[in-house]
């Protein structure tokens, strides 16, 4: 020990163990070198540290003893961190005492070496997932609890594997746990695959549900079996209408929230449909004597789009405004205001008695998004200029919706003994691809909140491949207010999840897009190869327990090694994934081998 500075400990090396390699009890074992580990001794315990560095210093006074070999002139010094230490023989994380100067220090014997590098805790299972890189090629296991009962970073440039290993971990847990009954009906696991990397029959395992979501297709064509199955009730809420209308506008939330106040108070009225239509005709008459032109007619407009169910027809063809005195009056007529007579007899009041609510859920919520509109307006409530154009995102999306979530039928999400659910998302348009993963991940967690309070055996794991599509802080598309509500979703799950039994696992190209509070608060970290500045900085900066040797050698994995670092794995370690040995089993996700197809092209 030549120095001690807090966890940096300098340690010199014994001239006469300088060789690369030493012959101990019979066998050669590696000598010490950076990214190796020693032990120091200091009484009875034993603390671990991990060669970080070293250099060389000359001795001044060596010309003093002429019978030394100039070998000895050198001095090797080791820069060391301390790990941890053992206790009883178990390896345990974290700084307890720190060394003197004239403690020793040893290389790790065998089993030494072996308890550092065991994942998995005595209570736990293990999964194998890899082999060491480095060292003697070791293989790796994971506790199933320790990683799965977690947040999951998955991060690397394109290309470095990261789908293999998000999809190895899981099949490596699926493969465990197949044919066993209490895993399926408690653990529930929900992918969000933006690229249809994971919908292959056999990709991770067969047994799963795959939703192949499309916006592409006409929605006649689309079979409800591919739809995600969503209630009326689920529908109706206001956090999921919020977010597929966009509404962020201070007013618009609580506007919304009148609406389907509203809507269920209709709903729940003994006949709700002549209710309605009272209500209309009530709308009508207040309507139609209104002395504001602009405000009349942009009623007239929304009272039209309800009863003549979006059709675009002209329903006030027999009354036109005066404009002298400020009111409607009969078309080419008399100035006087119109009386109730004539009021009744406009197309758009004797529509009213041909109005039906329509079946799908969203238009009838949007209908009722008008009458409020119309309420709210008329009473001056509510300014048309801010609440317009939540409904109107809400009435463009509306189709799309209608094409990918089933309000019909009563199917449950995950169907009976399926616990794998992936939601392919490559064939829907933007919109759908970034709404709907909130809005599935957002109900999944309400649910699984109230599922867990009753039951505290039930588990979800919400795993999200590609994650920057949504969780991106700089996105210049959207309105700032509407990027914050989306963050704060998951930075609840990230901070509150693990109480109600839910986890995160998301994998991305660029950890530096993502907000910090989500990347700062995994659990667990695989980091493949990344070779951007910002990127490395933002793991670098978040993960406090990443050791320099490592962090240095990330530009420089290959494909399908990775570094896990986190509560799981008492060190960092550099990791060979293990194969996926079927094909059919990997993610499709294969890097498109250009000669091969050129020759296939060929051939035809
Ligand atoms: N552990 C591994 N063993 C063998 N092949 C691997 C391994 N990991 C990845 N590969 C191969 O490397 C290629 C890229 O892997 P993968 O698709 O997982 O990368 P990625 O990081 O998810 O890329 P992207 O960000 O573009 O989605 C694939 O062809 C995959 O089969
Ligand atoms: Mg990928």
């Amino acid at each position: 020990m030549v120095s001690v500075e807090g966890q940096a400990v300098k340690v010199k090396v014994d001239k006469g163990k300088n060789t690369s390699s030493i012959l101990y009890k019979g066998q050669t074992i590696q000598n010490i070198a950076v990214g190796g580990y020693i032990k120091i001794k200091k009484g009875f315990s034993e603390m671990i540290g991990k060669i970080e560095g070293e250099f060389i210093t000359e001795e001044k006074d060596f010309s003093k003893s002429p019978y030394k070999s100039t070998k000895d002139k050198i001095n090797r010094i080791l820069n060391i961190k301390i790990l941890g230490f053992l206790e009883r023989g178990v390896f345990q994380r974290g700084v307890r005492e720190l060394p003197l100067l004239d403690n020793n220090c040893f290389l790790l014997q065998k089993e030494e070496f072996d308890e550092i590098h065991n994942f998995v805790g005595a209570d736990d299972e293990p999964i194998e997932v890899g082999t060491l890189e480095y060292d003697d090629g070791q293989k790796i296991e994971l506790g199933v609890n320790s990683l799965f009962a977690s947040h999951i970073g998955i991060f690397g440039n394109t290309g470095s594997g990261k789908s293999y290993t998000l999809t190895k971990i899981y099949r490596e847990l699926f493969k465990k746990f197949k044919n066993n009954l209490t895993f399926t009906e408690n653990a529930k696991f929900f992918i969000i695959d933006f690229n249809g990397e994971y919908s292959g029959a056999n990709t991770i395992v067969p047994n799963k549900k795959i939703y192949n979501l499309t916006t592409r297709k006409a929605i006649s064509q689309i079979n409800a079996s591919d739809k995600i199955p969503f209630s009326e009730n689920d529908l109706t809420d206001l956090e999921l209408i919020c977010i597929m209308a966009d509404a962020t506008e201070k007013t618009q939330r609580p506007f919304i929230s009148r609406a389907l106040k509203y809507y269920k108070k209709v709903e729940a009225t003994h006949d709700s449909l002549e209710y309605f239509k009272n209500i209309l005709h009530q709308r009508i008459r207040a309507t139609l004597k209104m002395s504001n032109k602009d405000k009349a007619y942009t009623l007239i407009d929304y009272l039209s789009i309800i009863v003549n169910n979006d059709d675009n027809k002209n329903l006030i063809e027999s009354i036109e405004w005066n404009n002298k005195n400020q009111h409607f009056m009969p078309r080419g007529g008399t100035s006087k205001e119109l009386t109730n007579e004539e009021i009744e007899n406009t197309e758009l009041f004797q529509a009213v008695s041909n109005y039906t609510f329509p079946i799908d859920v969203l238009s009838k919520v949007i209908h009722f998004l008008y009458i409020q509109l119309i309420y709210d307006v008329y009473n001056d409530k509510a300014q048309n200029d801010h609440i317009a154009p939540a409904v109107n995102k809400l009435k463009s999306k509306k189709d799309d919706i209608r094409k990918v979530l089933n309000t019909e039928g009563s199917q449950p999400l995950f169907p009976y003994g399926q616990n794998l659910v992936v939601v392919n998302l490559n064939d829907v348009n933007l919109e759908i691809k970034k709404t709907l993963p909130l809005l599935l991940s957002k109900k999944l967690y309400a649910e699984q909140k109230v599922t867990f309070g009753q039951q505290r055996n039930k588990s979800l794991n919400l795993i999200i491949d590609e994650a920057h599509n949504i969780l991106s802080k700089e996105s210049f598309r959207e309105a700032e207010s509407w990027k914050d509500y989306r963050l704060e979703t998951f930075e609840e799950i990230i901070k509150e999840g693990r109480k109600f039994g839910t986890f995160l696992t998301i994998s991305s190209q660029r950890p530096s897009d993502i907000s910090p509070t989500i990347i700062s608060q995994l659990h667990n970290y695989f980091l493949h190869r990344l070779i951007n500045n910002n990127d490395l900085l933002a793991v670098e900066k978040t993960i406090a327990y990443l050791d320099k040797v490592s962090a240095d050698s990330i530009p420089n994995l290959s494909t399908g090694t990775c570094i896990i670092a986190g509560l799981l794995a008492q060190i960092p370690v550099v990791m060979k994934v293990n194969k996926i040995t079927q094909k059919e089993n990997q993610p499709i996700s294969q890097t498109i081998n250009l000669l091969e197809k050129w020759s296939k092209e060929k051939q035809k």
